[in-house]
């Protein structure tokens, strides 16, 4: 089965699971469930959620016990995408081709629709359906919360809003934080699923960082040349608020170059699991050459 059929798949699985695992409701609280919905059933690529499967499929767990999982991991992207959009962050009207939640609804529902797929993600993770053992669902909400948080994505927002002068070493950070986290999340929770060794949790670990930073040199890229229709949300918008990050620091022919020399290296990390991994090795070229 080729690649991108593979990614298709995930992402119908996890489209499914997550129609079925949001809440719905009846009275005026239904307008934030169907906020909630709007932002994660929406046509995003489900990288997060194809590196999770395909994680899980190298240690032999079922694809259902992973499920629960992704879901919760892209509960929280869209809660991240949610946020980001809204006119006290980045102030952007499209994303996955279509109006962000604070313009088909309203400012104070997209806050919410946020909040609670937080929430929703954590809740998921909770659930006995999650992992009969709680003390794998507790490692499993620990991770994602660390992945989440000021030490996570919130924090590496934080950074990207107060901006970062100039400093390569900074935006790396900022990176490692703000996208690199939920990405490794991806990995990490499978691993503890499968109860992985120390030496496979390293290796894969290695390559989620790296993997986490071609992933937003692209999207830097994408940011700085890319087709919006293509993207489905604006693009030109990081040199035009004066952010600072891989492209604008560097320009593009030497993030470009970057990107190169990070290819060889983050497949470099899979040699342990030799073709258990092709799908993952494949996976480099994907988050590579993605125009959207
Ligand atoms: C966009 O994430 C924001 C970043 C972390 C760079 P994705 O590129 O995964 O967005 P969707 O989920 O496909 O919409
Ligand atoms: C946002 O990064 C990443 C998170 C939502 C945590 P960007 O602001 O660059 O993402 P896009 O370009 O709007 O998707
Ligand atoms: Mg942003
Ligand atoms: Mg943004
Ligand atoms: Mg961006």
């Amino acid at each position: 089965m080729d690649l991108s059929r593979r990614v298709a798949e995930a992402a119908d699985l996890v489209t499914v699971a997550l129609d079925e695992l949001l809440p719905r409701a009846d009275g005026p609280e239904s307008r934030l469930t169907e906020a909630m919905r709007y932002a994660v059933l929406g046509p995003g690529k489900r990288l997060r959620t194809f590196f999770a499967l395909e994680t899980g499929r190298m240690f032999d767990l079922d694809d259902r016990a992973v499920l629960r999982s992704a879901c919760a991991l892209e509960c929280i992207h869209a809660y991240s995408l949610v946020h980001d959009d809204l006119p006290c962050m980045d102030d952007d009207d499209v994303r996955r081709g279509r109006p962000t939640v604070h313009r088909a609804y309203d400012e104070a529902t997209a806050v919410l629709a946020g909040d609670a797929l937080q929430t929703a993600a954590f809740e998921i993770l909770a659930h006995p359906d999650t992992h009969s053992d709680g003390g794998v669902r507790s490692e499993l909400i620990m991770r994602l919360a660390l992945a989440s948080g000021a030490r996570g994505m919130a924090g590496g927002q934080m950074i990207d809003i107060l901006g970062v002068r100039d400093d390569l070493g900074g935006v790396a950070r900022m990176q490692r934080l703000k996208t690199g986290a939920l990405i490794a999340c991806a990995f990490e929770l499978p691993l503890v699923l499968a109860r992985a060794k120390e030496a496979e949790r390293h290796a894969l670990m290695a390559f989620a960082h790296d993997l986490g930073l071609a992933y937003q040199i692209v999207d830097d890229l994408l940011d700085a040349e890319g087709d919006e229709a293509a993207m489905g949300k604006a693009a030109r918008k990081d040199a035009q608020k004066g952010k600072a990050n891989f492209v604008t620091l560097l320009g593009v022919d030497a993030a470009r170059e970057r990107l190169g020399l990070l290819e060889k290296q983050t497949k470099s990390h899979l040699d342990p699991f030799g073709d258990r991994a092709d799908f993952l090795r494949a996976s480099v070229d994907f988050v590579l050459e993605r125009r959207q």
